[in-house]
């Protein structure tokens, strides 16, 4: 079979048979079939080589093709895949993991539940947030403030905690009990950053006081905000968050799934912030995507609240596949990659080298805002970068700058008009360099067609 009819007999099959995420079938055509990836670099079936500016779904931290992760997966197969982890049980990986994790979270982050992802991730956050003001006889406490633009997976409770009406559209009532305030991206219609710090952080406190704060159990934030267009807060927005939970009694759930695991600088955002939330989700880079995994790590403070109930008062939360032996394994064999090659150390680096070099390219006409933290960054588009008016929606001019980006050999997403960047943490600065080269080159595309 030919390389091109093999590829045909893909995209065919895959019409017929797969639902992907965010489907519809029409934007499906043409679409991209990869299927081998080292490095920063993927290829598709036609051998087309990508440079992965967004390590696939912000998760590759490690890059692409590291025998190592397939051998420890491989080592835990043959010994032993899975066994359940219920109470009772447990599995050495899984164990190992948990404490390696607590070691390095924020402050006294202690202990873990694993997850498979990052939605179970923040659901398990959610219950365990209530299960935490029940126990402590405040059951009124149940509901969740989290931040428009803010993403935190699609199952039902993470569906109506995400901040983009889009998710919610055509699929009925959302949960109870969740309210949106404001993102701190004010920033764009001129603020200062204090003034962005305090109207998100008023926007936050008006729904506590509306909902009164004893019905009020956790506030949910990236502390950069990912699929929402790498929206970075200024620093006392973070520490004010803190404050105002602690003023009200409300949990603080920091949602790490994008930026844990090295992404910006350090093994969590948070730590950069110097502050310690009460619940951190995690998923994504503690395996670099190559298994399914993710967990919440609970302070010393609410584990020793669950402790404190009688033996029959259970933390009746379970998953099939929490601390799922090979996930484990994998997890460990990738942060020892993190760590030995100095991953942290190089987002923040070359992070910084990349957010110079998308800043450079602001001397193109329609590049609004340039921002980045660690190994994150996004470039905003603009119909006039002076008076920040944006692109009428027809125009999808973030969606032509990413198609023109493919046509070079280089992939990313956008929302919007925001074209987004996270490139894996190994990328080296000439990468960066190559990868903005295309970005320029696509954009240069895009307005010749204008
Ligand atoms: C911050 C954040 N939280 C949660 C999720 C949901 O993770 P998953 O898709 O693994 O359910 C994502 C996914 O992009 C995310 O970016």
């Amino acid at each position: 079979m030919t390389v091109q009819s093999r590829a045909q007999e893909l995209a065919a099959q895959d019409l017929a048979h797969l639902i992907h995420p965010l489907y519809h079938e029409k934007a499906q055509e043409g679409a991209l079939i990869i299927e081998r990836g080292e490095g920063i670099h993927v290829w598709d079936v036609n051998g087309n080589r990508y440079i992965d500016g967004l390590s696939c779904l912000w998760n590759v931290n490690v890059g692409h093709g590291r025998r190592e992760l397939g051998e420890a997966a491989l080592r835990q197969m043959e010994q032993l895949a899975f066994f359940n982890n219920y109470t009772g049980y447990a599995v050495p990986s899984a164990v190992q993991l948990a404490a390696r994790i607590a070691a390095l979270a924020p402050g006294d982050l202690n202990a873990v539940f694993f997850t498979s992802g990052g939605a179970e991730s923040n659901e398990s956050a959610f219950k365990m947030a209530r299960f935490y003001w029940n126990i402590q006889g405040r059951p009124s406490k149940t509901k969740v403030i989290s931040r428009m633009d803010g993403y935190h997976g699609v199952s039902l409770a993470a569906m109506s905690a995400t901040g983009m009406s889009v998710y919610w559209d055509r699929f009925g009532d959302r949960a109870p009990g969740f309210y949106h305030a404001v993102s701190p991206n004010q920033y764009r219609l001129g603020n200062t950053p204090e003034e962005t710090a305090r109207l998100a952080l008023d926007s936050i406190e008006e729904i506590i006081r509306r909902e009164g704060a004893d019905s009020i159990a956790a506030i949910i934030a990236e502390p950069i905000q990912g699929a929402g267009g790498v929206i970075v807060p200024p620093p006392s927005y973070i520490t004010g968050l803190r404050q105002l939970c602690d003023r009200h009694e409300v949990l603080l759930i920091a949602d790490e799934v994008i930026t844990g695991f090295g992404r910006t600088g350090t093994w969590f955002a948070m730590s950069q912030f110097g502050v310690q939330p009460d619940i951190m989700s995690f998923a994504k880079g503690v395996t670099s995507g190559y298994i399914q995994l993710g967990g919440i790590v609970i302070s010393e403070r609410m584990q020793r609240a669950l402790a404190a109930q009688p033996v029959d008062v259970k933390w009746m939360h379970a998953y099939t596949y929490s601390g799922h032996a090979t996930a484990c394994a994998v997890a460990l064999a990738n942060m020892d990659i993190i760590e030995r090659e100095h991953l942290a150390d190089n987002a923040k680096t070359v992070g910084a080298y990349l957010l110079r070099a998308l800043e450079g390219l602001r001397n193109l006409p329609h590049v609004g805002d340039v921002r980045g933290f660690g190994m994150l960054g996004r470039v905003e588009f603009v119909a006039d970068p002076r008076t920040k008016q944006a692109f009428p929606a027809a125009a999808r001019y973030g969606d032509r700058v990413v198609a023109e980006m493919r046509k070079r050999g280089a992939l990313t997403r956008n929302r919007a008009d925001v074209v987004c960047f996270a490139p894996p943490l190994i990328t080296t600065e000439t990468q960066v360099d190559e990868l903005t080269g295309i970005v320029r080159e696509a954009v240069q595309a895009v307005d010749a067609a204008l």
